[in-house]
């Protein structure tokens, strides 16, 4: 176990004092099926998708679509993004009765689309908007928790994630996230995870880690450098729920042994099956495509059975191409004929 600094947890999430290891919310990948795999593989809190507040506000149906948390028995927050405090409250008050562990407040995306309404990052150049949207929201969401999600600054010329996060916890908020990039790096360069550090000296309440955590080593390198309560990965585990379970391994000081090939494609027969069962075969076999597109990396024929898995069109059409590949690749799964399509569905 490495060091972490002792934190002050609000009591509504006692539970996060366990909490290391997260998923990010991603935009167009952290759906249903995506968190429950990962959570499969070790995710202690998955999110979803961010969402705009004043979609919700307006009920697009669309967007409230993308709140897909209803039964789901893990650890899961919901993360909205906005820059009118009236919808950003309004939304919160609306996901209040939604199944979720913390409604996490989004000041940290780069996109265009969002910083020109001033949402996301943007915000991080508004510190009263800011702070109006912070207020606003924790008093609307009671007694759902607030937790807040921020880059370093807007550019190299405004770091002022100090501030921010100083100013976060004072509204309440019970956690902040912080990305240890600019929204001028969006996703370029490295993370400067020496602005992690220096948020967690800062705080009271939980940092959670974030940028460019990959494997068990960059984990590790991560929180021995920060002392941060818990590590958020996105990209990383995108094609890789493994991620996860690597973390928990280098937590207990074990060694992780990777999944084998047959393993991956059991894995991906059953994102396949959850994904068709939420979304329909037509839509669920073309969104499991994104992760297919980073798994198998490093495996002799990855890029073949890519191929063949994207010429399938249906699910039973990709399951049977994985258990094909699963049979020849991995003699320890017995004579072809004695595999059944089941087994890849565990
Ligand atoms: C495809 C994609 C979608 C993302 N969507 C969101 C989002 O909805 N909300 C958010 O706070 N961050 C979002 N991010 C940023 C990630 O959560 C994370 O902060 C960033 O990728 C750095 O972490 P990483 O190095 O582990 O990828 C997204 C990133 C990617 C690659």
């Amino acid at each position: 176990m490495f060091e972490r600094k002792p934190v002050r947890l609000d009591p509504r999430i006692a539970w996060f004092a366990t909490v290391r290891h997260l998923l990010s919310p991603m935009a167009g990948v952290t759906d249903r099926p995506f968190r429950t795999l990962c959570r499969d593989h070790g995710a202690d809190l998955g999110f979803c998708e961010f969402t705009s507040a004043s979609g919700l506000y307006y009920e697009n149906e669309q967007t409230w679509r993308l709140i897909d948390t209803e039964g789901e028995t893990g650890r899961v927050g919901i993360q909205i993004f906005g820059s009118d405090p009236h919808h950003m409250a309004a939304a919160a008050a609306l996901l209040r009765a939604r199944r979720m562990d913390v409604l996490d407040l989004n000041f940290g995306c780069p996109a265009k689309k969002v910083v020109r309404k001033c949402g996301g990052s943007a915000l991080l150049a508004d510190l009263p908007l800011l702070a109006e949207i912070t207020r606003q929201v924790v008093a609307a969401a009671a007694p759902v928790p607030v937790s807040a999600k921020i880059r370093t600054g807007w550019d190299e010329g405004s770091i002022n994630y100090g501030e921010v996060g100083a100013m976060l916890q004072d509204l309440g908020c019970v956690w902040v996230t912080l990305h240890g990039r600019s929204r001028a790096q969006k996703y370029g360069g490295r993370a400067d995870w020496d602005t992690i550090a220096d948020l967690v000296d800062r705080l009271d309440i939980p940092v959670v880690g974030n940028g460019d955590v990959v494997d068990g080593a960059s984990y590790r390198a991560l929180v021995e450098h920060t002392r941060c309560h818990g590590v958020m990965v996105a990209r990383g585990a995108i094609g890789n729920p493994w991620l996860f379970a690597e973390m928990k391994a280098a937590d207990a000081g074990r060694r992780h042994v990777p999944p084998s090939f047959a393993e991956m494609c059991a894995t991906t027969a059953r994102h396949i099956r959850l994904e068709v069962a939420q979304r329909g075969e037509a839509t669920g076999c073309l969104v499991v495509r994104k992760h297919i597109a980073r798994c198998f990396r490093g495996y002799p024929g990855a890029a073949h059975l890519r191929r063949r898995l994207y010429a399938e069109t249906t699910s039973a059409g990709m399951i049977a191409v994985l258990a094909e590949a699963a049979r020849s690749a991995d003699p320890g799964l017995g004579a072809p004929e004695t595999l059944a399509l089941e087994d890849l569905a565990s």
